[in-house]
């Protein structure tokens, strides 16, 4: 009896402890050691930096705690701070570049580094200590209190990315701005920058005036992309923006304040409509009518990958003044950022108007080349060239592989893990962002909920991506990124629905050790990150919190199955017509649905109360679902 007592106690306290101290950490840190006890923020708080360089750290810290906090804290030079930012005399090998130790006691909190950079991260992680009220906009009256740990911390991989595209939407240089600065949080380093495609050329080159003024607008539609009216001759053209050079060098500032590097894409030599609108001499038909693609539909896809253009989009490369154009396009573009890696895209180019130009055709002959594919090789070979001249690396999509391509050049892998093991196992350098696994643009919840794009990823699947493929050496995967175009995203709170949970999932997968992956602590970090995320006004998807319907068909029969990616959760359904709630049937096992043209309404509860969409399906929907 004594026994049993001892041991309920036991758990009773443990339970609490656990309580108490759950870290809701994103991404979760190489090491975590939890300690008795918890810091309290006060205002007679000070935040010491030990090194100059390091006051703008510090600076950032105050600035931020001093808004919910309603406190005045100040930041000052040494070591006397009860929040201490400390670059190491002597570096700390385990840290690395990007490490950080983080100590936090009853009497203090330490954070030391042997780069500016790892104080950044461990600022970070601070600020995720606090409570969710530090992300307040205004002052909140609480205890601002932090548990006693001691924390380790290091990235798994050096390259740790998001994509924005603005070439489909064009986001203001402020959104941009947000955008970087949610995924600073996040321990992302590198910021690429989609910044031409054939719906906009966004970045000013000074000596090609055209670009901006031409390639940077399109007529204003609506609706689905891909379905829109083609431009009418002489339609204005209305609905877009570009960055200017001084817009460029204040983002690319604001970046490397928060340890981001840039990777600007100037995609070639496909999806260049936008730049043949402003200069049609650049391409093989020069046609001067060509306008920015508004989003209609100016090619035809065959389903196997193989694609026709209905409107020419590709460079010219049997053209020396393409050259030329390209080296002025690059020259400026290298002096705007100071990264090392300059993307020229090479994904998706339709080569139909290359194989009946007689230049080109005169080219592969010069060049004895029998594929017009391969022209792409020779293109990107003087592209390569190009960014050299100016002290640049060259990074494309997995393409670049096909008409062959320097060895130092470094290949991002889209279409699947694909490329990036067939590069990677000829030594190039690579970039995991698998379709399958990192892009943002598609769907992740029920299909028919959220607005409809080209397929589906759900967070749990983002979650189980292992950027180092079986086979491959380490060595040559620099890290992976996520994806987001924006074809289908008309504003940055829509950028961040679809960034947000699945970039969480990705900053842990390029962060984190792989030995500590564990979906359930994982998934009660999101739900907890849901409310910090509310607080700070940022927007995220609830798709975990939508049961995922699965249908099969056996001998004429429909047989459902249901689950969702939140636990806990009670999903209730009725095929009758009736709105389904909590009073209606639970889903506990796979139901045979009854024949009839019944209706599926689902919705899922927790603790009695509804969290996700009411989904909606008709037999036919889920007799379609079934065959897939
Ligand atoms: C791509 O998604 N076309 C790289």
């Amino acid at each position: 009896m004594k026994h049993v007592l001892y041991l309920l106690l036991l758990m009773i306290s443990t339970s609490i402890q656990a309580q108490e101290t759950a870290l809701n950490l994103i991404p979760q840190p190489a090491e975590i050691q939890q300690n008795n006890g918890t810091f309290t923020l006060t205002k007679s708080a000070k935040v010491s930096f030990n090194k100059p360089e390091i006051q703008a750290i510090a600076e950032m810290l105050v600035n931020k705690i001093n808004i919910p906090t309603g406190f005045k804290i100040k930041a000052i030079a040494g070591n006397k701070g009860t929040i201490q930012f400390v670059l190491n005399q002597n570096s700390d090998a385990k840290l690395g570049k990007e490490g950080y130790t983080l100590v936090s006691t009853s009497k203090s909190i330490v954070i030391t580094a042997n780069q500016p950079a790892g104080l950044f991260y461990g600022m970070q992680t601070l600020i995720q200590l606090l409570p969710k009220e530090i992300e307040s906009k205004e002052v909140v009256k609480m205890n601002w209190v932090i548990p006693a740990v001691k924390i380790t911390d290091f990235p798994r991989f050096a390259w740790r990315g998001l994509m924005l595209d603005v070439s489909r939407h064009f986001f203001t240089k402020e959104d941009v701005m947000k955008y970087i600065d949610e995924m600073a949080r996040l321990k992302f380093n590198t910021f690429h920058w989609h910044l031409t495609d054939d719906e906009g050329w966004r970045i000013q080159i000074r000596s090609l005036p055209k670009l901006t003024e031409t390639g940077a607008w399109r007529v204003q539609r609506y609706g689905h992309f891909g379905d829109r009216d083609f431009p009418k001759p002489g339609e204005d053209a209305t609905e877009g923006g570009f960055y200017t050079q001084e817009d460029i060098r204040d983002v690319v500032k604001f970046a490397a304040e928060r340890n981001i590097t840039i990777v600007p894409e100037i995609d070639i030599p496909g999806h260049s409509m936008a730049a043949i609108a402003a200069y049609p001499e650049l391409s093989c038909k020069k046609d001067t009518s060509t306008r920015v693609s508004p989003g209609c539909k100016f090619s035809e896809w065959y389903g196997n990958g193989t694609y026709k253009m209905n409107v020419e989009n590709a460079l010219n490369p049997s053209d020396e003044n393409v050259y030329v154009f390209l080296d002025k396009v690059f020259t400026e573009v290298a002096a705007l950022f100071p990264g090392q890696y300059i993307h020229v895209g090479g994904d998706e180019c339709y080569k139909g108007y290359w194989a009946e130009n007689e230049d080109c055709q005169a080219l592969m002959k010069k060049l004895g080349i029998r594929h017009v594919e391969d022209l792409q090789g020779y293109f990107m070979n003087r592209v390569e060239a190009i960014l050299k001249k100016n002290g640049k690396k060259l990074i494309g999509w997995d393409e670049i592989l096909d008409g062959g391509i320097s060895p130092e050049a470094t290949v991002m892998s889209w279409r699947g893990v694909k490329g990036g093991i067939e590069a990677a196992k000829m030594g190039h350098d690579v970039v995991m962002s698998p379709t399958t696994f990192a892009y943002l643009d598609y769907v992740q919840g029920e299909r028919t909920v959220d607005p409809p794009i080209y397929a589906s990823l759900r967070l749990s699947k983002c979650y189980s991506f292992e950027p180092v493929p079986e086979g491959v050496d380490a060595k040559y995967i620099l890290g992976g990124q996520g994806n987001l175009w924006t074809e289908q995203v008309p504003t940055l709170r829509y950028a961040q629905y679809m960034t947000f949970p699945r970039a969480w999932a990705l900053s842990e997968v390029y962060w984190s050790p792989k030995e500590s992956k564990n979906w359930d602590n994982f998934i009660r970090r999101v739900e907890s990150n849901f409310e910090r995320s509310d607080m700070a006004e940022i927007n995220y998807s609830k798709a975990i919190y939508d049961p995922i319907i699965k249908t099969s068909l056996k001998e004429g029969k429909l047989l459902l199955t249901m689950e969702s990616e939140a636990p806990d959760l009670d999903l209730y359904y009725t095929i009758d017509d009736a709105m389904p709630d909590a009073f209606t049937s639970k889903y506990t096992h796979a139901v045979q649905l009854p024949a009839g043209p019944i209706t599926l309404r689902v919705i899922s509860y927790r603790n009695g109360k509804p969290l996700g969409h009411l989904i909606t399906l008709r037999r036919e929907d889920l007799e379609k679902r079934a065959a897939k």
